[in-house]
């Protein structure tokens, strides 16, 4: 599927709270649980991406968002060159259909034209996302490191984080 992709912009904040609430499922790579998100977290989300960093959102033919990946400039100014705290969700019933890379080839465009420059994309993911691992990796993304026991799923299970890094 090629979804149409624009930025965000507050108005949307109540389609992508719904839309991070059905991405995070069981098994979802998302770290926040639908329970710790609510209007004034997407409304937040957008505020902060737009003025530090970057919403960029995916919509069908029917202008429904069916993914959004949002990511900030980090700070202080010897990492402002890094685009961090990436996160990526798609509506389950739009998964495996392009969505996902189709936002990552949007980011790498956004940060070209970004200025300053962005010359380093970082991101975290679960050990047990092996879709979204894969994702990365074939979009270019390295792994480049192993944060032990950094997650405690809903179930009990502890998991590593994987730091993936793409630089440009
Ligand atoms: C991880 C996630 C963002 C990936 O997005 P996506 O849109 O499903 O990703 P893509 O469709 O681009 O790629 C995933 C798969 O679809 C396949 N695919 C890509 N384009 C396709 C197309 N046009 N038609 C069919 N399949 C396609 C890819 O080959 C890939 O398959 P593979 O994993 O077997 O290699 C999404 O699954 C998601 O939102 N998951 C829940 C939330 C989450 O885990 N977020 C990440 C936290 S780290």
């Amino acid at each position: 599927m090629r979804p149409t992709i624009r930025s965000l912009v507050p108005a949307d904040a109540p389609a992508l709270l719904d839309l991070y609430r059905a991405a995070s499922g069981p098994g979802s790579g998302l770290a926040r649980t639908a329970g710790e998100t609510d209007l004034p977290w997407a409304e937040g989300v957008i505020a902060q991406s737009l003025a530090r960093g970057v919403t960029l959102g995916a919509f069908d033919a029917d202008e429904r968002l069916i993914g959004e990946l949002h990511a900030l400039r980090l700070t202080p100014r010897s990492f402002e060159h890094v685009l961090g705290d990436l996160t990526i969700g798609c509506r389950p019933d739009a998964q495996g259909q392009g969505v996902g890379a189709a936002l990552f080839e949007a980011v790498f465009a956004w940060s070209a034209a970004a200025s300053p420059r962005i010359q380093r994309i970082e991101l975290f993911c679960r050990e047990g996302n092996v879709g979204g691992l894969r994702l990365y990796q074939r979009m270019g993304f390295v792994p480049e490191g192993r944060l032990k026991a950094r997650l405690v799923l809903a179930d009990g299970t502890v998991e590593d984080d994987i730091v993936l890094g793409r630089t440009f």
